[in-house]
């Protein structure tokens, strides 16, 4: 299958791994990008998210998202621990260790497939978009000795990861805040490493959500971006079908989360924004476990006790987990990973 996207695909770091799709297929050209979660035309190249109910107002769309994490990441922590994110399986291999080693394991493969180096050359700032209870921060500042800094918009995730940085004794070199990813409290060149796990999917306009990562970048830094996509596009299509779209409304309304883009409109983005060494790469056969995983999972005593107690928001992201497990299997979602890195000189 050819690429008509120059740079995206390149060889995975581990050669000895089935052969990942690459991306082949054209989304559509931004300026005229439609969103596709609800069908509905986008405001074109400010590639805003559009949901069937009209574009989201922004401020709404952040409280939703942080009532949903404020009320289910204690529920999530009991039962998953401090990653909230996919593990990384190997293809029709039986588990090796257990699902928390697994999501350790996607932050390891995400950081080698970037080729993050590990010596001197090593991240020394690094910061965390979308950080959740801040176990991907915790883990990068072990790894490298680096200063963190993590945002989320839930105040009851930030408060958490930074309780338990301090009990981890890194209180001194990682931190969190609450703070929108498209508005970072951060000064221009700032990290070596801008890393972005499984938050993407929230921005409600993925342009800015871009920009602000090479914003904050330090010149020759690297964006790290895991995050779900929709299928690309064929170079027929001009839009998902309609029953495509009416699976990702419905996952949109339990996710909190926009309307989605394809990994190629991540990659022109990263293009447009002038990022050098621009790769992408379609991961869903390694994380293809994880859903079952967090079903059987929701099922014990201790979590449905949790589900309960928790709310409607939680109570409903967990019937739409089935959801994703159809939108993989049908090959509408696409688990992304997307790196590229800032110039030195701009
Ligand atoms: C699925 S969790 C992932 C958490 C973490 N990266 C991990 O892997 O454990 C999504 C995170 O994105 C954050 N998020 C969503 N939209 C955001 C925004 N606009 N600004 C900052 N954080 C955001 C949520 O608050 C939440 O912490």
């Amino acid at each position: 299958m050819a690429s008509s996207c120059p740079g995206a695909a390149t060889a995975h770091s581990c050669s000895s791994r089935p052969t990942p799709w690459l991306w082949g297929f054209r989304s559509m050209p931004l300026s005229q990008h439609k969103i596709s979660a609800a069908g509905s035309d986008s405001t074109g190249a400010a590639m805003t998210a559009v949901t069937s109910k009209g574009p989201p107002v922004p401020e709404e769309l952040n409280r939703g998202i942080a009532r949903f994490y404020d009320s289910s990441s204690s529920v999530w922590e009991d039962v998953w621990g401090e990653h909230m994110h996919h593990g990384f399986y190997d293809p029709g291999k039986p588990l090796k260790g257990d699902h928390r080693a697994a999501q350790v394991r996607m932050i390891e493969e995400a950081l080698a497939w970037a080729g993050i180096p590990a010596d001197e050359e090593k991240p020394k700032k690094i910061v965390d978009v979308g950080c959740g209870i801040g176990g991907s921060a915790r883990h990068l500042s072990r790894k490298y000795s680096a200063m963190v800094r993590g945002i989320t918009l839930s105040p009851v995730q930030a408060q958490r990861a930074n309780n338990i940085t301090a009990e981890a004794g890194l209180g001194e070199k990682v931190s969190f805040q609450v703070a929108d990813a498209l508005n970072q409290p951060f000064p221009d060149n700032e990290f070596d490493l801008v890393w972005s796990m499984e938050s993407g999917e929230h921005m409600p306009d993925k342009r800015k959500f871009m920009q602000e990562l090479v914003r904050v970048a330090a010149p020759g830094g690297r964006l790290l971006i895991v995050t779900w996509c929709h299928r690309d596009l064929s170079p027929e299509e001009s839009s998902l079908r309609k029953e495509e779209q009416e699976l990702l409304d419905k996952i949109c309304s339990a996710y909190y989360l926009p309307a989605w883009c394809s990994a190629f409109d991540y990659v022109e983005l990263a293009k447009e924004l002038q990022l050098e060494d621009v790769r992408a790469e379609d991961w869903s056969v390694y994380v293809s476990p994880f859903w079952p995983a967090v079903i059987a999972s929701a099922l014990n005593p201790k979590a449905l006790f949790g589900l309960l107690r928790s709310g409607w928001t939680t109570i409903r992201g967990a019937f739409a987990m089935t959801y994703m497990i159809q939108g993989y299997k049908s090959g509408l979602i696409k688990f992304a990973v997307i790196t590229g890195r800032k110039p030195v000189a701009r």
